[in-house]
Formats: C-alpha cells, sequence, structure tokens
C-alpha cells in the first residue's frame, strides 16, 4: 500500500531548482522559525543533521544577512546523529558545523550541546540521552506545558534530517536495531556496512519535534526519494518512511535532480 507520506496537511515538499537555490530557501526558513520561537517562546531549539548537504545552508547563515539578523544568543543546538569519532575528527558532525557556523556566528558555547561521540557508544548516548532529557524535561529549562504529547522525550523546535541514498536518516539505517527503539531518547546503533556504532536520535524522538526538515539534493538520490514518498510502506528497507511527526510539520526541501521521477501528483 502506497505510504503517501504527504497525504497529511502537516506534511509538504517544496522542490527548488538546484541545491544552491535549496541551501538559500532553508536559510531563510530556519531565519524564520528562529525569530518565531524566539519571539514566541524566548528560545529555539534545533537537531542538526549532518553529511554533506547541510555545508551550504551553514556558509549561508554564517554570512549576511543572517549572521547580522538571526537571534544567535536564543537558539540552542544540538545534533541530530554523530559519527564515533573526536569532536576534531574529519569524520565528525560537530566538526563539520562549528567549522562552517558555530566558529562564525554569535552562539553562546553553552548553547551547543554536541553528542560526546569520542566515548564508548553506549556511554556516549546514555549521556546524551541525560543531557536532553535535563534540557527538555527535568531541568530549570525545561518548558512543561500540558499539549507536550509526550513528556518522556524532548520536544525539539526543529529536526533538520538529510537522507542517504540508501533511505536512512539521522544515523537509522536500514535493517538495524535502533529502527525498533521507541522508549529511548538517543542510542548507539550499530551499523554493519560501516562495522561501526553511530548516535543517533530515535525515530521516537524526531517524531515528537515541533517541525522536521528534510534536506535532499542530487541525482542519486532521486530513485529512493520516489520509494520513500510514493512507494510501498517498507521502513525497514528505508527508514526515512519512519519520520511522520505525531504533533508536527514535516518538510521536504529538495532539489529538481533528486525529485526527478516523483509524480506530478506529488509535485
Ligand atoms: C550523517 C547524517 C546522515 C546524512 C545522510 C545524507 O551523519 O551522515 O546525519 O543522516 O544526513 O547521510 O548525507 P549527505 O548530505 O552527505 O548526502
Amino acid at each position: 500500500m502506497p505510504t503517501r507520506l504527504l497525504n497529511k496537511p502537516t506534511a509538504q515538499i517544496r522542490i527548488y531548482r538546484d541545491a544552491q537555490e535549496l541551501a538559500l530557501k532553508a536559510a531563510r526558513r530556519f531565519a524564520r522559525l528562529a525569530d518565531q520561537y524566539v519571539l514566541g517562546c524566548g528560545r529555539f531549539t534545533v537537531a542538526l543533521s549532518g553529511g554533506s548537504t547541510p555545508r551550504a545552508l551553514f556558509s549561508l547563515l554564517a554570512a549576511e544577512p543572517f549572521l547580522e539578523t538571526v537571534p544567535w544568543s536564543s537558539i540552542y543546538f544540538f545534533w541530530g546523529d554523530e559519527r564515533c569519532v573526536p569532536p576534531d575528527d574529519p569524520e565528525s558532525n560537530y566538526r563539520m558545523t562549528n567549522e562552517t557556523l558555530l566558529s562564525k556566528a554569535p552562539v553562546p558555547r553553552a548553547n551547543i550541546f554536541r553528542i560526546p561521540a569520542e566515548k564508548d557508544p553506549h556511554t556516549a548516548a546514555e549521556e546524551y540521552s541525560m543531557t536532553l532529557r535535563q534540557f527538555f524535561i527535568t531541568g530549570p529549562g525545561a518548558v512543561r506545558s500540558a499539549t507536550a504529547p509526550l513528556a518522556s522525550l524532548p520536544r525539539f523546535d526543529l529536526v533538520m534530517l538529510g537522507m542517504g541514498p540508501d533511505g536512512h536518516t539521522a544515523s537509522l539505517f536500514p535493517g538495524t536495531e535502533g529502527l525498533q527503539v521507541s522508549d529511548r531518547i538517543a542510542v548507539a546503533n550499530y551499523v554493519e556496512k560501516f562495522k561501526a556504532y553511530r548516535i543517533t536520535l530515535t525515530a521516537a524522538t524526531i517524531n515528537n519535534a515541533r517541525n522536521v526538515t528534510f534536506l535532499v539534493a542530487g541525482e542519486d538520490k532521486a530513485a529512493t526519494l520516489k520509494e520513500v514518498i510514493e512507494g510501498a510502506s517498507q521502513p525497514e528497507r528505508y527508514p526515512s518512511q519512519l519520520i511522520r511527526p505525531s504533533n508536527g510539520a514535516l518538510l521536504w526541501l529538495v532539489d529538481e535532480a533528486a525529485a526527478r521521477l516523483l509524480t506530478a501528483e506529488t509535485r
């Protein structure tokens, strides 16, 4: 049965000419959401994705007009996933973000909560979960509201995600144990093809966010994007299909090359 991932009024797809236009639209959306949440509740909490696609977005945010206008001091940065490497490793998502954005924008270091992925994977996942629990649920900064659907999970204002050609998102890879976990905030997920663990938010935590935005660019993702959005429901094979916010907005920002196989109905 087709997933029709977009048949909810809160799920949309926007298609842009190329990766540059995609990055610019994503930067404007980030800035708009930051203003909206900082104005509305005094802070904006965002979990970033890694990989290569967000680089262009981060570089734009680290330049004018965004550098001047974004309320950096009220934004709290987290990550959706991390490779099990030290923060100065070329593979580190934290390092990539720090080099392209956080070292250039006036973000207080106290607002940056990286995944301690240099530690034992299970320790890193537990420590990161504790950090999120304290920030969002038990700590002084926790926003308590009767409407928050699941008090046991953090509720990010924005979770940014990418998608791999294999349909993975964050570090929720096809056929991995982490796909099944719904009672934890983050896990150490063993990925056979890398013969390594990754630290990742669970789908349950991602789906508890107010906004989830995918950034997907490039020809090599076209066939998978079609399967994920229009194909049969196979989340074990295409983990990006697990992402369906329970009480939030889902937005796919993609470029023409990645969207080329989508039907007119979806577009
Ligand atoms: C990571 C990511 C991962 C990424 C996809 C897409 O740590 O690699 O968080 O989920 O978003 O692999 O990566 P690209 O943007 O490089 O295609």
